[in-house]
């Protein structure tokens, strides 16, 4: 069984949570592509923790694999083994493997999307993780791997036929890179020999190791990072995180062949939000918009940046169910809604007298598009401690069941609460 799994927005759906929930019924869990620019928040023992590398499942039975798609910053890694590890959860190398060829985050990518991201006269808002020039050097094919970190004197060799090059590229923004690192990054090279070191014995084949475990009956669970319209290729470009996002990717960059997927699960927050810029036609600039931010903690894992909230764009939805192939969908966040009255979804977009009930293609006219809404009645009652699909007040199984019909996909589990337990299974009707 291979499964994958995918947010169907703009990235913080809530995908940590729905996989850890999933986990135990996995042997695997493997992350494809993004880097430290994603996060998840994980509730060990009443304490929260935020990982932005390690793949969801951590307190869960099964193997977890870096594939060789990610762009790894190893200092990030490193400093979540070593939290986790204080807190008791040890993370071997039969616990999680990386792969060899996974792209490794050098200083200069981080400063390089730094000085990128402020030359820009429309900002794209990134994270600046160096995802960007991560992978443009893994294009390039100028990219450090992990299988060159993990040999000191193959590092030192990589690094100096790469960085004549960077020098230049830094230089035509009016920085000299070897004073940068002199100063921001003092012994950086060293940092990177010890930890090439202690990553050693992770090292591992994903592709093999995931087909291996699919051909011998056992269950593989990828997992996506940021959101559906962030993709590279088929997003709201500019406004887009450097890699593929959407499910077929997972078997692109974990080198499994598509007739081994079984499912994809789409992951849809109950409305919607976008962290950075970009078009985003059902934002609320109102209280509705700060209420749900609130409500919703929505704030960035990563940069702690506020989201910006929107109504349910079923549009974009349709999109997201093409692009990925779902055929299931985990509806979060619900409990964010109780209270609000009418709820509203985007059911088409207006553009200069043409309807729209598809994203248009081009990103400069969806940010110009209307939305046209149609309104729900909320409920009041509290619905975190309902576990039976059944108790659900009313209006609220009037609204999973609208989404539902609308596009033709099952909803399997409702999320009503941060907490994992805070899950509804809902039954076949
Ligand atoms: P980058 O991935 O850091 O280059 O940022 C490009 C765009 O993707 C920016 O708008 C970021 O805010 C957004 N982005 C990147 N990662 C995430 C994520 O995990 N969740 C939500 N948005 C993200």
């Amino acid at each position: 069984m291979f499964t994958i799994i995918t947010g169907s927005q703009f990235g913080d759906e809530g995908k940590g949570k729905v996989v850890d929930l999933l986990a135990d019924e996995y042997d695997m869990i493997v992350r494809f592509q993004g880097g430290d620019n994603a996060g998840h928040t994980i509730i060990h023992e009443g304490e929260k923790f935020k990982l932005h590398i390690i793949p969801s499942g951590i307190l869960s039975r099964p193997r977890l694999l870096i594939g060789p798609g990610v762009v790894m910053n190893p200092e990030i890694l490193i400093q979540e083994i070593e939290m986790l590890s204080e807190k008791n959860i040890i993370i071997k190398p039969e616990k999680l493997g990386i792969d060899a060829k996974t792209s490794i985050i050098m200083p200069y990518h981080i400063r390089l999307d730094e000085l990128g991201e402020a030359v820009r006269s429309e900002k794209i808002g990134t994270t600046r993780r160096g995802i960007a020039y991560a992978y443009m050097d893994k294009v390039a094919r100028d990219e450090v791997q992990l299988s060159d970190i993990v040999d000191e004197k193959r590092f030192k060799k990589r690094i100096n036929e790469v960085l004549p090059q960077k020098r230049r590229l830094i230089k035509s923004f009016g920085e000299d890179l070897d004073e940068y690192l002199e100063t921001e990054e003092e012994g950086w090279v060293d940092r990177y020999v010890e930890i090439g070191k202690k990553l050693k014995s992770y090292l591992t084949d994903v592709s093999r190791e995931v087909n291996d475990a699919l051909s011998s009956g056992k269950k593989v669970l990828a997992e996506g990072a940021q959101g559906t319209h962030l993709d590279l290729i088929h997003g709201t470009q500019k406004y887009v995180t450097s890699s593929s996002t959407i499910a077929g990717s997972a078997c692109t960059n974990l080198g499994v062949g598509p007739t081994r997927v079984t499912g994809v699960i789409g992951i849809v927050k109950a409305y919607i939000t976008r962290v950075g810029e970009g078009p985003l036609p059902t934002e609320l600039h109102d209280e509705t918009g700060d209420r749900l931010r609130e409500r919703g903690g929505e704030y960035g894992t990563t940069t702690g940046r506020p989201r910006r909230c929107g109504w349910l764009d079923l549009p974009l939805l349709r999109k997201s169910v093409n692009l990925n192939g779902y055929t299931e969908i985990v509806l979060t966040k619900l409990d964010v809604l109780t209270g609000l009255n009418p709820i509203k979804v985007c059911h088409a977009y207006k553009h200069k007298n043409k309807k729209f009930e598809y994203p248009p293609h081009e990103t400069h006219i969806l940010s110009e598009c209307t939305p046209e809404y149609t309104e729900f009645e909320g409920w009041n009652e509290k619905i975190s401690d309902i576990r039976n699909y059944n108790d659900l007040p009313e209006n609220a199984k009037t609204y999973i069941e609208q989404i539902e019909e609308i596009v033709s996909i099952p909803v399997t589990y409702i999320s009503v609460g941060p907490d994992r337990r805070e899950m509804i299974k809902k039954p076949d009707l």
